[in-house]
């Protein structure tokens, strides 16, 4: 059985993912760029992102993860967050970038940055991959962004469904059957 067979239509591929954070690393190169940076990857979506794009950035960095729970199994946002894993150190002498693999509605994000900035950082930016900028509330929305997408369910590149699809070397559209099954 192939990976690709419960896709719709491949939303962004892998070249284009790869254009993509090589823009976004350099972006970053240049406004970090004698800064103390601590990139950190929100488990476990942004990982295949996050390993991308901390080898386009050309600036000493040091990297940690957090996860936090927003969807459980379902496709809709519940608004609730939970730390499922914490920083390993006090983050007052740094600045921080988060990294998201999509932001929907952005109440995940909006937790997260209220969460960190109460351990007063130097500062806060989010990186997110994917952006569903129709979702949003009056929630906060990303510093960079690589692409703005329809509001539609999609898989790869890090991104679940079930904890599916993750291994997906592109970004794609599920078929509705799969989640309405
Ligand atoms: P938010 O709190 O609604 O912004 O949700 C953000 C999180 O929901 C992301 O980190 C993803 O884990 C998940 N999510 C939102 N939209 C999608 C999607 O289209 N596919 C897979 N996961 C998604
Ligand atoms: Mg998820």
């Amino acid at each position: 059985m192939g990976v690709d067979q419960d896709i719709e239509r491949v939303l962004v591929n892998n070249e284009q993912l790869q254009q993509c954070v090589a823009r976004l690393g350099t972006e970053i190169t240049k406004d970090y760029a004698g800064k103390k940076l601590l990139v950190l990857g929100i488990l476990k979506g942004a990982v295949p992102f996050m390993a991308d794009l901390i080898r386009q950035i050309k600036i000493p960095i040091v990297y940690d993860f957090m996860a936090v729970s927003s969807y459980g199994f379902s496709t809709k946002s519940s608004g609730v967050v939970r730390i499922l894993k914490d920083l390993e150190r006090s983050v007052e002498d740094v600045h921080i970038l988060i990294v998201e693999d999509i932001v929907d509605t952005g109440l995940t994000l909006k937790y997260l940055k209220d969460n960190l900035l109460g351990r007063n950082p130097l500062s806060v930016k989010v990186v997110t991959l994917l952006d569903k900028p129709s979702r949003r509330g009056a929630a906060v929305s990303p510093d960079y962004n690589g692409f703005s997408i329809p509001d539609e369910f999609v898989v790869g590149y890090g991104l679940d469904y079930n904890e599916n699809y993750r291994n997906l070397p592109y970004v794609g559209v599920l078929k509705r059957e799969v989640y309405e099954r």
